[in-house]
């Protein structure tokens, strides 16, 4: 039986990765954003808007000892999940877990196109945008790193640098 969460900040590749990978090793595969999103038929900013992060931070640890029953999976988890009440050994006592690890530059350039959906940043951008992913991945590092495994995920450009890096995953991953 195989379980793997996937951590790491937003724009890490969470989903990409996990994606790929799962169709690779023949698992099934989760996004827990998606998954909430379709359980409360709301997406993660109108859950943001209407009932705070506080409450956010509950359904998502709700949500995220739900899918951890579930076996052969692999979960790609929100950029704050692991940094949220005692999720991070709840998940490391359950499956394998691993931090994609991507410079702040390159987080930057891929949450520059894709703030929208993000309400934790508040619409930032440019030097203000950055700034706030260098202090707040610092204060989440802590947390990351406790991952079983640490995997450098930095270019994600083409489906073939997908499969690359699900392949050495998978190789590391059955070590
Ligand atoms: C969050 C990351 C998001 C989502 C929510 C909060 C965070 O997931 O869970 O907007 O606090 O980092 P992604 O990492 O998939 O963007």
């Amino acid at each position: 039986m195989q379980r793997i969460f996937l951590t790491g900040y937003m724009g890490a590749g969470k989903t990409t990765l996990g994606r790929d990978l799962s169709d690779f090793l023949g698992l099934s595969f989760i996004d827990l954003d998606v998954f909430i999103e379709e359980r409360f038929h709301k997406t993660i900013r109108q859950i943001f808007a209407e009932r705070g992060e506080e409450a956010f931070r509950e359904l998502e640890r709700r949500m995220l000892h739900e899918v951890a029953e579930f076996e052969d999976i692999i979960v790609s988890t929100g950029g704050g999940t692991p940094c949220f009440f005692d999720n991070m050994s709840f998940m490391n006592a359950c499956g394998q877990t691993v931090y994609l690890r991507i410079s702040i530059d390159e987080l930057a350039a891929r949450l520059e196109m894709a703030r929208q959906t993000r309400p934790v940043l508040q619409n930032r951008t440019g030097e203000a945008l950055k700034a706030f992913i260098r202090e707040s991945l610092e204060s989440r590092l802590p947390f990351y790193e406790q991952a079983r495994f640490i995997f450098d995920a930095e270019t994600m450009d083409t489906h073939d640098d997908v499969r690359k890096l699900s392949e050495r995953l998978a190789q590391i991953l059955a070590q």
